[in-house]
């Protein structure tokens, strides 16, 4: 055995990319050990729907999301800390999917071609997109392959490296019913990262949101927490943010909600699929962004002041769509640092830390056409550590991050995908190699792939033009 071999890994998170990993890493007929835990009690991630949204915490100056502090003494049983801000899912009960079949889906595996009957009316028979419990259903049969290696209701609290180990510091929440958690470490030798990004929100820090909060909880919410339509019913609303999700919930709400519904935008202008979907309808009101907001008289409502000092009155829910932030409370800026601007630093293909390939992080993409790139990045570092295959010098991964800084800027965005989709998928099949008998080999990015997204936005957007 070579004293650099790899013999055990951790896999945080038992999400989609989670099972990507397992599913890569188990090909390699290799580790000794392979061990992956999910803070849940079932496998899923995002696509476990919670019927109890999270509550929004107090809009202080502090950060939403905090790393625990471990025991002194472990292992041992503690009383419990409970769950942490974005442990719910964003989802909701009648979401469906919104990147088409056959594309989200591994290569090796595919969603069952089931269509909603809700979905069949408002897009016709054998469209692409799936109801979130025909994907949740899917995800769990596929974890079923690898049982023997999933522990639930285990939450990954710290990560560090002690010598060549990997330390991860472990809590089983409240183990054994007694309002008691069960802290204790385990080591590895590598570990990928697969906690997800869509978990906990990011608030705009915009003055007087704490006044309303203390006034009236409920006048104040992050997209997370949208459960059903009726809950908006008659209501005079103000979102902010112009994403995927404020496209959706304005489609939805639009028929209930007070006419005109106001949308907030930071920008120039609304991205391209709010404005493809609603530039012209008379039922929405553009704003720009929000420099404040106050509690109205009557204590029941608020008013809201814009940069362009326009102001509204009355009104009765502001609804930060504003995205959420990368969050690894587990790792200390020794190991990973995500900077001000909501970019994770020194990592190569959005994948490896530069320097201790080790540590690796599957799904830290936006756009990057989910569960697929998955199975790309769970692929490569399967070889890479299994030493099938090897990355190119520091010196080279430096200047990779270094030429897409200046391309993309040091924002959030830098760890966007497309346009680049093909560019980022090849390289990814030149590093990762052939399979050579485990695992399968990675399919080049396809030119008909570009035509299934772009047939699946147009579907999305006569769903969104349907008010
Ligand atoms: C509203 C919404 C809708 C979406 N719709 C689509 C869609 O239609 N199609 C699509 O492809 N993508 C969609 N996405 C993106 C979605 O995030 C991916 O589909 C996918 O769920 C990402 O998989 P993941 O495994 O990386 O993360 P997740 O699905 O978030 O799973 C991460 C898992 O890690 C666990 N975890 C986190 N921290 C810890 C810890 N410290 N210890 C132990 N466990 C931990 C979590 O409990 C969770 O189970 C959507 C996102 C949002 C917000
Ligand atoms: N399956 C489904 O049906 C479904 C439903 C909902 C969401 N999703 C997925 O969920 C993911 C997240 O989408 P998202 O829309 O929640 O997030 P997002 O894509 O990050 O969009 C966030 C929006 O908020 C704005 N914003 C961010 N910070 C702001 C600030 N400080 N002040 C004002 N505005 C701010 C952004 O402005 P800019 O435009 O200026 O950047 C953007 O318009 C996407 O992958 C999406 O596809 C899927």
């Amino acid at each position: 055995m070579r004293s650099d071999s790899i013999e055990s890994v951790a896999v945080i998170g038992g999400g989609p990319s989670g099972l990507a990993a397992l599913h890569a890493l188990k090909s390699e007929l290799l580790f000794k050990k392979i061990r992956l835990f999910e803070r849940k009690s079932e496998p899923g991630g995002l696509w476990v729907y919670d019927d109890v949204p999270e509550e929004l915490p107090l809009l202080t100056s502090d950060k939403i999301s905090k790393p625990l502090d471990a025991p002194e003494h472990l292992p041992g049983k503690y009383p419990t800390k409970g769950y942490p801000v974005g442990f719910k899912s964003p989802a909701y009960k009648y979401m469906e999917s919104n990147v088409p079949e056959p594309l989200m889906s591994f290569s090796y595996a595919h969603i069952k071609e089931v269509c909603s009957p809700k979905s069949v009316e408002l897009l016709g028979p054998n469209h692409p997109f799936r109801h979130i419990d025909v994907v949740r259903q899917f995800i769990q049969d596929e974890f079923k392959k690898y049982s023997d290696m999933v522990q639930y209701s285990t939450s990954v609290e710290r990560v560090y490296k002690r010598g060549d180990k990997w330390i991860l510091v472990l809590r089983e929440i409240n183990k054994y019913n007694d309002g008691q958690d069960y802290w204790y470490e385990e080591s590895f030798d590598a570990v990928l990262v697969a906690n997800g990004h869509y978990s906990v929100p990011n608030l705009p820090n915009i003055p007087g949101t704490l006044d309303l909060q203390k006034a009236n909880k409920n006048m104040i919410q992050h997209i997370s927490s949208f459960r059903k339509v009726e809950d908006y019913e008659d209501m005079k609303i103000l979102i902010v943010g112009t994403g995927i999700s404020s496209t959706d919930f304005v489609s939805d709400i639009l028929p209930v909600v007070q006419k005109p519904l106001y949308v907030s935008v930071r920008g120039e202008a609304p991205r391209n699929d709010f404005l493809d979907s609603f530039d012209g309808n008379s039922s929405l009101s553009l704003k720009p962004g929000v420099k404040s907001v106050h509690l109205s008289d009557d204590g029941k409502h608020f008013n809201a002041t814009f940069t362009d000092n326009s102001t509204l009155e009355g009104l009765d829910k502001l609804v930060f769509a504003t995205g959420y932030i990368f969050d690894f409370p587990f790792l200390t800026d020794e190991e990973i640092v995500i900077n001000e601007n909501n970019r994770i630093e020194n990592l190569y293909q959005h994948i490896f830390k530069i320097g201790d390939p080790t540590l690796s992080f599957i799904g830290a993409v936006i756009a990057g056409i989910s569960f697929r790139v998955f199975e790309y990045q769970a692929t490569l570092v399967a070889r890479v550590l299994s030493k099938r295959a090897s990355l190119p010098s520091v010196e080279e991964q430096i200047k990779w991050e270094k030429d897409l800084l200046e391309k993309r800027g040091d924002v959030h965005t830098f760890h966007v995908i497309p346009p680049d989709f093909k560019v980022y998928y090849d390289d990814i099949v030149r590093l990762a190699g052939p399979a050579n008998g485990k695992g399968h080999d990675l399919e080049p990015f396809g030119d008909d792939w570009i035509t299934i997204l772009n047939n699946g936005r147009n579907l999305k957007l006569k769903y969104w033009r349907r008010n």
